[in-house]
């Protein structure tokens, strides 16, 4: 069974607009996605009646707003099937969910000598963050390469890998090649090498059935607003035992239980990672994200992405001065196709494309040591969800036909 396409898009009520006079044809959403009417609406209500502070107050609205902040939370959980409330911390974004756990993990498990692995395709959220650990702590942060398909050479990360690891650090989905990894084969190694595996599921989540139980994962970072809900919220699962230990990574307000004048006790999971006022109304809107999500259902979602992904490469393929940067095999592929067409910039095709009404993203995607890597500055990037159409990757492709001749080239 296919999704109701016609019934998703009226949820949806920008993407039923003219941009540059042409219908809107939105190809961008691994960097953000639309908020369907449902997830706008709830924040709208949130706002106009049960806005309060958490945690805060003894009267009705805090104890309410409270309550929806749980929601939010167990829904999270089980959207994952992660094993405990307490082990989803709420925060702004992946990137800050990939810097918790390094300063909070990172800078007091690795010593001096040990090593962190990470894949050469990782966004920077999930290598900045080990640069600041390996520098503190004069560890020694290991890259992993690609297979010539440009999917994650497992012979290479199995040599990277050793006793000394103590941290490997991968993408479930890369951000740019779309490549979905062998993640449990990549946690389980880490296990089998003693280290603990954090996974940046930026762009799985909202793809792909997450099962945190079952990958088994120490620590597992999304974004809301890469899933239909709004931006300022973000989740980090971690595993139980190992924030228990773990200090916190911001503090002040909220993520107490005594202060004196020289020393602090903190609050329980998972409200010792939680400090000052949360974004409440943003996890209200994500907790109906996921609704919408699970109603439709996860696997159709998917079947629908990749249904237009493997027509836009088949016709992506057909034009002979385009590149494309990932694997052909559908089956190791998300919703993301990455491109270049010769001797035109990414920028200029963006730009061409948008007189077009057509919005793709262009630049190095946050991934420079992967750009460099593949001997490339920049790509052009498009990326499909679960409103987007046949006949828009029709119009995508006849507007990408029309860049070279826009250029000068003829043809
Ligand atoms: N991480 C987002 C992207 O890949 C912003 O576009």
């Amino acid at each position: 069974m296919s999704i109701d396409i016609e019934k998703i898009r009226k949820d949806f009520p920008i993407l039923n607009q003219n941009i540059n006079d042409k219908p809107f044809v939105y190809l961008d959403s691994a960097a953000t996605t639309q908020k369907p009417i449902q997830v706008i609406e709830a924040m709208g209500i949130y706002n106009k009646l049960s806005n309060a502070n958490i945690h805060r107050g003894a009267y009705t609205l805090s104890i309410r707003a409270t309550e929806m902040y749980d929601e939010a939370r167990k829904r999270v959980k089980e959207f994952i099937n992660a094993p405990y409330d307490e082990s989803i911390i709420f925060t702004k974004n992946t990137t800050e969910a990939l810097n918790l756990v390094a300063f909070s993990y990172g800078l007091e498990n690795v010593n001096s000598g040990d090593e962190i692995v990470v894949l050469i395709s990782e966004h920077h959220s999930n290598i900045l963050p080990w640069q600041m650990v390996a520098k503190k702590n004069n560890a020694k942060l290991k890259f992993v390469y690609l297979n010539d398909d440009y999917t994650v050479d497992m012979k290479d990360f199995k040599e990277k890998v050793t006793e000394k690891t103590k941290i490997v650090a991968a993408a479930h989905i890369s951000n740019v090649l779309g490549t979905i990894n062998p993640i449990k084969e990549i946690i389980d190694y880490a296990h089998e090498m003693n280290a603990i595996a954090v996974i940046d599921g930026a762009q799985a989540a909202p793809h792909t059935k997450v099962d945190i139980e079952k990958l088994n994962a120490d620590f597992y970072a999304f974004s809301g607003h890469k899933m239909l809900g709004p931006m300022g919220i973000g989740v980090l699962y971690g595993r139980r035992e190992l924030l228990e230990k773990m200090g916190p990574f911001l503090s002040g307000g909220d993520m107490i239980e005594y202060v004196e004048e020289e020393s602090s006790t903190f609050a329980e999971l998972p409200y010792k990672f939680e400090a000052g006022t949360q974004n409440v109304e943003a996890a209200v809107g994500l907790k109906v994200a996921i609704d919408y999500i699970e109603e439709i259902g996860i696997e159709k979602i998917k079947n629908h992405e990749m249904e237009l992904t493997k027509y836009a490469m088949e016709k992506m393929n057909e034009i002979p001065y385009i590149t494309i940067y990932g694997t052909k095999d559908i089956d190791k592929k998300s919703s993301v196709i990455s491109f270049n067409i010769e001797n035109i910039h990414p920028h200029d095709v963006a730009t061409i494309l948008d007189s077009y009404g057509v919005a793709l993203r262009a630049g190095h995607h946050c991934a420079q040591p992967l750009m460099k890597y593949l001997g490339i500055n920049a790509t052009c990037r498009v990326s499909f969800y679960l409103y987007n159409t046949i006949e828009e990757v029709d119009i995508f492709i006849e507007s990408l036909k029309n860049v070279r001749k826009w250029l000068g080239y003829g043809s």
